[in-house]
């Protein structure tokens, strides 16, 4: 195997290597990969199809791995290259793939997914084409927003990839246009009440982060993500602003002192109007407030829970006994029960969890859902049917073991989190689970301009007599 050699040559006493490159797939952060004599290396900005000479930025101690950038392209750019949509691409570190364009975006993540899977062997799942989302771009119900002090004032935008440095996201196509447009008027009541930017190399300041959702009703929710140190009646000035502009139907403030990274905390104080935006879920009234989970996608989210629900209930009698594993504020166990399935929702956040009763109380389904805030390894025996959807990690070891110890008869499984999924499937197959003949692998896109790609299917434990 060839050895990588660094091309960074300060004496300038040699001429650096430069490799030639063909890109041959794309990593998650949207780099092109390509393997020269054995090694690997990831070239932002290269294309699958695409070659370049390059040179070595840093190299990967534990392998054959490298880093490294264009020096010289070396072919026409693959006619799969676009003009991304956002002023910020490729700096703000949001949508690595947006200079892709979005059908050969669906291939290379089907590809991320069959490769995930081919892990499992002969047991590896079909993998169908993924559902495209409805809207490539416009589609996120939230834009999350860094704060920081710019050359010409408040700045809200996102990290540069690999740093700290704040790209200015004003103008982000990937966020509905109304979230652009309430994020521009909190920027400029933030700068006129005189809020000051948290610096976080210092710990000092006051305006942290600001998170903008929006529902599906013409509404926006406003999120001031602020220290402790803040300055009350500056606070109260540009929230007051902001909740004048029409869309905004309530400004929370949310107290984070905390030095973790962490943008979300439950200290939150409702400044104006309502602290959580409604949401139709099933027919039943959803409340998302400031820090809930609630997928961004929403159109596509419900094509994918349509389907989990589908897969979940296809044969089964009404009053079927299902179980909601990582159920959030009840994006599947409200569609179950809708569906006449008799639903225990388990969810870690006790908020959401009483969330889910109140919705489930005015969608009139009380009686079919029992939402419980505990762990996922409580997952209850005596289910015909358990929806997993956990975060991208997958099951934790707990999680998975009491899921193979209630043994339902069949399992349908929603992931965000394809090399997760493998691993969990080899653990449900050597328990008995397979995918049922005629399944495949079913990809869902809900997140355009990314490498995400959500996948659901169904397992079933064939019956022992
Ligand atoms: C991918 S989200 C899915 C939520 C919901 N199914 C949806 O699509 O809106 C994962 C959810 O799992 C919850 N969660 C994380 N760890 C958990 C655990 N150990 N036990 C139960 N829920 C957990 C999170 O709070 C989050 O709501």
């Amino acid at each position: 195997m060839a050895q990588l050699t660094m091309s960074r040559n300060p004496s300038g006493a040699s001429a650096p290597p430069q490799p030639e490159v063909v890109a041959a797939g794309l990593d998650d952060a949207g780099a092109g990969v390509g393997v020269v004599d054995g090694a690997e290396y990831h070239v932002p900005d290269l294309l699958p199809g695409e070659r370049a000479r390059v040179a070595i930025e840093h190299k990967s101690p534990h392998g054959q791995r490298a880093w490294a950038r264009i020096v010289r392209r070396t072919s026409p750019p693959s006619p799969d290259r676009v003009e991304p949509a956002c002023p910020a691409a490729g700096r703000c570190g949001g949508c690595a793939w947006q200079h892709l364009a979005y059908p050969a975006q669906l291939v290379a993540k089907r590809a991320r997914v069959v490769a995930a899977l081919a892990t499992l062997g002969d047991a590896a799942p079909a993998v169908a084409a993924p559902v495209p989302s409805p809207r490539p771009l416009g589609y996120r119900n939230k834009g999350k927003y860094v704060v920081a002090d710019g050359r010409h004032g408040l700045v809200l935008g996102a990290y540069a990839p690999r740093s700290h440095k704040v790209v200015d996201s004003i103008g982000c196509r990937v966020v509905t246009s109304r979230i652009d447009d309430v994020a521009i008027r909190v920027r400029r009541a933030a700068a006129a009440a005189g809020l000051r930017a948290y610096d976080e190399r210092h710990r000092d300041g006051e305006l942290r982060y600001v998170i903008v959702r929006s529902d599906d009703r013409g509404g926006a929710l406003v999120v001031l993500v602020v220290t402790s140190a803040t300055r009350a009646e500056v606070l109260a000035a540009a929230a007051a602003a902001v909740a004048a502009y029409p869309p905004v139907r309530g400004v929370v403030a949310m107290r984070n002192d905390r030095t973790d990274g962490a943008i979300v905390t439950d200290d939150v104080t409702v400044l104006h109007g309502v602290g959580a935006l409604i949401e139709d879920v099933a027919g039943c009234p959803v409340e998302v407030g400031a820090g809930e989970f609630l997928q961004i996608n929403r159109d596509q989210a419900a094509a994918l829970h349509g389907r989990a629900v589908d897969l979940a209930l296809d044969g089964l009698a009404e009053g079927a006994v299902a179980v909601d594993l990582y159920a959030g504020l009840g994006a599947i166990a409200l569609g179950l029960a809708r569906r006449g399935a008799r639903v225990t929702a388990i969810e870690l956040d006790p908020g959401a969890v009483a969330a889910l009763r109140r919705a489930a109380a005015a969608g009139g389904l009380a009686d079919r859902v029992t939402a419980i805030a505990g762990d996922a390894a409580g997952v209850p025996a005596g289910a015909d049917v358990v929806v997993v959807d956990p975060p991208r990690k997958g099951l934790a070891a707990p999680a998975l073991a009491a899921l193979i110890a209630a043994a339902p008869p069949r399992i349908v499984y929603v992931s965000c989190g394809p090399d997760a999924l493998a691993r969990d499937l080899a653990a449900l197959h050597a328990a008995g689970y397979r995918i049922a003949d005629g399944d495949v692998a079913e990809p869902y896109d809900l997140m355009p301009g990314t490498a995400q790609i959500e996948v659901v299917l169904r397992l079933t434990r064939p019956t022992t007599s």
